[in-house]
């Protein structure tokens, strides 16, 4: 029994072995194949906080396999009067086959995982997005048609998705460069966990960066839970967008955010919707995904 707590919870081998089910999976789907792999399976799975992708992807992807997903807002559940969260893990490993959770702390779910003896999935906390990140090589692989070597450049907040993607990218021997301001850098115990594995740049300019890099990958500038510092931020990551002058630098680069975006904040519309925007994609990336980790974890 495994969880997917944090990427690194997944081996390099166990990773390549998703991305290539995931693959697998899209091809059938677009072949019209449907096996009923997951039949008598359910999903739980609880948000704290809002979702489109992650709810929708991990619903249809169960549907999809045979099985059922039970979609949980964290304060219609006893969770939301203070029942706690190890008493709810050991209920719910009675009637379902995995949960995925997506909440507010990342000791949250890293405690929920302790007490649960069902595959737990992070669906996103405030430290890591591990499912997002899968998608999001599913996607590089198939631009780019390969994985090591290639160059990932991070503008702006070094957040949960940077995280993640930090340690995915160094665990795969691709290169990683980070533009933030001072004080927004990647999580510390995330950075000294990648240099284990491989290489991290951090740059102050973006241009600097971009420089060589075959994705551009940037994020909302204030996370869920950072609303209050959202016009402080404004303010500090105006230098970080990404915008025509920025993604010119790199002639083959894609354009990568993992959505929802704000439009002329971290991202221009002209970008977003210009030829080298892949968001879509990895948008959809996220069902093809979401069906490979589901089929992985829950036997
Ligand atoms: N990218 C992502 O996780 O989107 P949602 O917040 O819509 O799930
Ligand atoms: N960094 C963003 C990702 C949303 C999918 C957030 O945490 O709000």
């Amino acid at each position: 029994m495994k969880h997917i707590v944090s990427i690194s919870d997944l081996s390099s081998e166990e990773i390549l072995s998703i991305l290539e089910l995931a693959e697998k999976l899209k091809k059938e789907r677009k072949m019209g194949i449907f096996k009923e792999q997951l039949k008598n399976k359910t999903l739980a799975m609880i948000f704290e906080l809002p979702s489109t992708r992650t709810r929708v992807s991990f619903e249809v992807a169960m549907l999809e396999l045979g099985g059922n997903a039970l979609y949980l807002n964290w304060n219609d559940l006893q969770l939301g009067r203070g029942e706690p969260i190890k008493d709810t893990a050991r209920v719910m490993s009675r009637y379902v086959h995995a949960v995925m959770m997506r909440v507010r702390k990342h000791e949250t779910i890293e405690e929920f995982a302790k007490f649960s003896s069902v595959p737990v999935i992070n669906g996103l906390s405030n430290l890591e997005h591990p499912c997002q990140v899968i998608a999001d090589l599913l996607t590089i692989k198939e631009k780019k048609g390969e994985l090591r070597r290639v160059k990932i450049a991070w503008i702006g907040d070094g957040n949960n998705v940077c995280n993640s993607l930090i340690l995915a990218s160094t665990m795969l021997g691709m290169k990683i460069a980070i533009a933030c301001p001072e004080g927004f850098e990647p999580n510390s115990e995330i950075l000294r966990r990648a240099k284990k594995f491989g290489h991290v740049d951090i740059f102050r300019d973006p241009k600097e960066a971009v420089k060589d890099a075959d994705v551009i990958y940037t994020d909302v500038w204030a996370s869920m839970g950072q609303e209050a510092e959202r016009e402080k931020r404004l303010k500090l990551f105006r230098n970080y967008q990404v915008n025509e002058d920025l993604v010119s630098i790199s002639r083959d680069a894609i354009v990568m955010h993992c959505l929802p975006a704000h439009r002329g904040e971290e991202i221009t519309d002209e970008v977003i919707e210009s030829e080298k925007s892949v968001v879509f994609d990895q948008a959809e990336n996220r069902l093809h995904a979401q069906k490979a980790i589901l089929l992985k974890l829950i036997s």
